[in-house]
């Protein structure tokens, strides 16, 4: 997700709410679609997953498209589970071009065509970012639970340069694939992609429910910082590498999002306006929806979104920390996760009482034995060898 998340641009307007200063978002990330033909085990989509008849129609997405180009929303990033799964795809490309956002296409890339590629290029898609569960069909496949889906991805990543438009890798790393993290590096540099992002997974979803089967050592992580580190370096002007540690080794939380509700939204597939892919995680908050109100309202009004806004909210040791609009107190989904409240201090704060726990955890897991995983799917996930 780093790749959505941007700085305040130059110039943008602020609003300010319930004495709280926020800009307008540069990207939106727009899941088009929970349906997805892979099963990955860390899938960032709410366990309980939206059906199709549920789904924005294309009139309703085109409009939201509409209001956050009048917003001054720059980005649009289609996402799903799987975006080419809407048939709709290259229409809603079309309009984002219209009315002048730039558009990323977030793909598994397993249901793509060249044709279909080409469509899109045409219908003025700006960039394409796939993702690669490993270095070699035989984890890869296994990961995503798609036989043939390696192979798949590797030709629509040719297809991608071929019809001239820029590439991203997207490499989700855990326990049982980090081993290959140099040969997926290798891999998207003869892809001739121009960005590699090493994401590792983040634990709340569904990959909290694979946590154990996930979860990597502190040893693999620093090998890993070591091979990103070489290779950011020998491949400058080639290959950008984003890389964000995992959080159960650090000692600083991430400012998740750029803070809840300060430079981004995320729409899911029925139009509920959240202030990140993982905010329904949360219980118990209601999140307005693009077919009840303007996006506009939704992002100075939604009391979800002013509820974690800025840095009143916050309690001990956050409230007096330096630091507090650094990272404005870290992660809500994973203090949620963790200790059944998200207005806590993430637990990856070395200063949240949490923290030590969690650290052990990690480590006790990440040194057992790796279990199988619990594959996503819409019956609510299917553990390893019952498919
Ligand atoms: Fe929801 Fe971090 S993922 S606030």
């Amino acid at each position: 997700m780093t790749d959505l998340l941007e700085e305040p641009r130059d110039g943008a307007k602020t609003l300010a709410g319930a004495g709280k200063s926020y800009g307008i978002p540069m990207s939106v990330l727009a899941e088009i679609t929970h349906r997805c033909p892979l099963q990955c085990p860390y899938c960032s989509n709410p366990v309980e997953l939206e059906r199709a008849g549920a789904e924005l129609t294309t009139e309703e997405w085109k409009r939201a498209m509409s209001e956050m180009a009048d917003m001054g929303v720059l980005q649009i990033h289609f996402s799903g589970g799987e975006p080419t799964a809407r048939k709709d795809l290259v229409e809603l490309v079309r309009h984002a071009t219209e009315v002048g956002l730039y558009s990323n296409l977030i793909t598994s890339a397993v249901l793509l065509t060249r044709d279909k590629l080409a469509q899109l290029a045409d219908a003025g898609l700006s960039h394409v970012q796939i993702s690669f569960q490993g270095s070699e069909a035989g984890i890869a496949d296994r990961v995503g639970g798609f036989k043939g889906g390696h192979a798949k991805k590797l030709e629509v990543a040719r297809w991608v340069r071929e019809v001239g438009l820029p590439l991203t890798i997207n490499a989700v790393m855990h326990r049982q694939n980090l081993h290959q993290l140099p040969e997926i590096i290798d891999m998207a540099v003869a892809l001739d992609a121009d960005r590699l992002e090493v994401a590792n997974v983040q634990y709340y979803g569904w990959a909290l429910k694979n946590r154990a089967a996930l979860m990597p050592t502190e040893e693999q992580v620093d090998w890993t910082t070591r091979i990103v580190e070489e290779a950011q370096e020998r491949l400058r002007g080639i290959l950008a590498i984003d890389y964000v540690i995992p959080d159960y080794y650090a000692l600083q939380p991430k400012k998740c999002m750029g803070g809840w509700g300060q430079q981004f939204f995320n729409i899911s597939p029925s139009g509920k306006v959240l202030p990140c892919h993982a905010a329904e995680s949360i219980t118990g908050l209601h999140f307005d929806s693009v077919r009840d109100h303007s996006l506009a309202w939704i992002w100075e009004n939604s009391p979800a979104l002013n509820l974690y806004r800025g840095t009143d909210w916050m309690p001990e040791p956050c409230r007096s920390c330096p630091k507090k609009e650094e990272d404005f107190g870290g992660c809500r989904c994973q203090a949620f996760a963790l200790t059944g409240d998200a207005s806590n201090p993430d637990p990856a704060c070395v200063f949240s009482p949490f923290h030590e726990q969690i650290f052990r955890a990690a480590k006790e897991e990440a040194t057992g034995p790796a279990e199988r995983f619990i594959y996503r799917n819409f019956a609510g996930g299917t553990p390893e060898g019952e498919r």
